[in-house]
């Protein structure tokens, strides 16, 4: 497992600063005074960075932007990052900025000078999350990234609000390695067995077997994973860190990891990426991490169905009915609409089991999702609106996009079937809508829920602000904050 460079959190230091090596990174606002840590290399570099400031190519940064200077004269660093930082930036700017260091940084490590800048532990988390390499399937894989520094005027300060981010890291670097692990390696017991290993941090954890499901009824999840030679299961998370009496919210995640389309085969081509489609199940894992590693005083459990989707003999059929734990029957009209099936036992067994006073489920669940909104914005659709705003409004606070679609009856007659009490899919129309709306007949009417289709946001083919190309952890930031804004104190 990949973890986040080490980072320390330091009072200014002038001869540090001259014997680094690696790459310095210095803030600076337009038509402001350097601050002194930036004067101070300035003078170094013998005005470089005051013209740098004063070049066209800075005016036209944006707020986080990042102008290099290679070997500057004057001093050991191999590069200086002038980064454009006003002194009223958000905390989005600054994890921008931060992440300016975290691409360029390498085994000789990163210094920030942050100074008296309130953004500085949002500056490392960016530089952290940016710096993130998935190098486990290399058979030489390279130095890691070395150690961050960052030197502020007050320590303390940042460090105590460091604590809390440097568990959203590992949190994201979790999730990334999971959604980044191709599906010989995490198999569905692997990946139970990475759950497991949260025990460590506090959470409590069970895993329910094949035949712990059977007795539960849930037809629909044990469908899906019959073709495949890997065991299907369910992992559950429990995190108790508030009161007995306090609310449960739980996080249900799609955790395929392989989707082949089962007999209804997808194409060959591109095929690869199916290893991605536990990727709202490792968004919960990463969250329950670190919701365990800050301590969170939250009571919150995560569900996440482990299934493989495989063509075979003993795989399941277009046109087999299925029955839920729930007791509804589902006609399979198309063995790649597997998702929604494991969802649907996962969703009802958390309600009847947990009593949650709200639920939240990720899945890469549509291809059509990244038809309507592309790669920039997760799909979000709800039962309640209040906790639909509380999402929006976490994932823009985190700079994650999320963007809200209907739900509606009109939808909801695409899912009727000739023979069973439902079936799998809703023809091409609205076709991300129409699998949420068979989400939905799995919630109770009072279980306020939440539904994110990450189809298109869990994993990119491009570096992101946040992440370089492949899993980005959607999500574990947003809920987190979600966890903090709703569930604790
Ligand atoms: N895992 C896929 C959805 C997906 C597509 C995720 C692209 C990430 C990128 C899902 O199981 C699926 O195959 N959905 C089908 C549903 C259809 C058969 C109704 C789809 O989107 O085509
Ligand atoms: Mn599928
Ligand atoms: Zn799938």
């Amino acid at each position: 497992m990949t973890r986040p460079p080490a980072l320390a959190i330091t009072a200014q230091d002038a001869e540090a600063v001259a014997a680094h090596t690696g790459v310095l990174a210095v803030l600076a606002e337009p038509g402001a005074k350097l601050d002194p840590a930036a004067g101070r290399v300035n003078r170094a570099m013998r005005g470089a960075v005051e013209r740098a400031v004063a070049s066209e190519a800075f005016s036209k940064l944006d707020p986080g932007g990042a102008l290099r200077l290679d070997w500057p004269g004057g001093l050991q660093a191999r590069a200086v990052l002038v980064l454009r930082l006003d002194r009223k930036a958000d905390a989005e700017a600054a994890r921008k900025a931060g992440a300016a260091v975290g691409a360029a940084m390498d085994k000789d490590g990163a210094l920030i000078l942050a100074g008296a800048h309130r953004g500085a532990a949002q500056m490392a988390l960016g530089a952290l999350l940016r710096a993130y390499a998935y190098t486990d399937q290399r058979s030489k894989p390279g130095d890691p990234p070395g150690k961050l520094s960052v030197m502020v005027t007050k320590p303390e300060a940042v460090e105590a609000e460091m604590a809390p981010l440097l568990a959203v890291a590992e949190g994201v670097y979790f999730t990334r390695d999971l959604v980044n692990s191709p599906a010989n390696v995490l198999t569905t017991k692997a990946f139970a067995k990475h759950v497991k290993a949260l025990k460590e941090h506090g959470v409590e954890v069970e895993i329910l077997d094949e035949d712990a499901m059977e007795k539960l009824g849930m037809g629909a999840l044990l469908a899906v994973g019959q073709g495949s030679e890997s065991p299907s299961k369910l992992a559950i998370m429990q995190w108790k860190g508030g009161k007995k009496s306090a609310p449960t919210l739980a996080l249900v995640g799609k955790g395929v990891v392989f989707d082949t389309g089962g007999i209804s085969l997808k194409p060959g081509a591109g095929m690869e990426d199916m290893t991605m489609d536990m990727a709202g199940a490792g968004v919960v894992a990463g969250v329950m991490k670190t919701l365990a590693l800050r301590k969170a005083k939250a009571n919150v459990v995560g569900l996440v169905g482990l299934v493989e989707n495989m063509p075979s003999g003993r795989a399941y059929r277009p046109g087999d009915v299925v029955k839920s734990m729930k007791g509804d029957t589902i006609e399979v009209i198309n063995t790649d609409a597997e998702g929604r099936l494991v969802l649907a036992d996962v969703l009802w067994y958390a309600q009847e089991r947990f009593k949650p006073a709200a639920m939240i489920d990720l899945a890469t669940l549509t291809g059509a999702v990244i038809i309507a909104l592309g790669h920039e914005n997760t799909g979000v659709f709800a039962n309640d609106d209040a906790l639909a705003d509380a999402m929006l409004k976490a994932a823009a606070a985190e700079g994650e996009g999320a963007w809200r679609l209907p739900l509606g009856a009109g939808y909801d007659k695409q899912l009727k079937s000739r023979h069973a009490d439902m079936k799998n899919t809703g023809g091409r129309p609205g076709g991300s809508i129409t699998a949420a709306q068979f989400l939905a007949r799995f919630v109770k009417e009072e279980t306020p829920w939440v539904h994110l289709d990450i189809a298109g946001t869990a994993m990119r083919s491009t570096d992101t602000p946040l992440a370089p190309k492949g899993a980005t952890g959607w999500g574990v930031r947003a809920l987190d904050r979600l966890v903090r804004d709703k569930f604790e104190g």
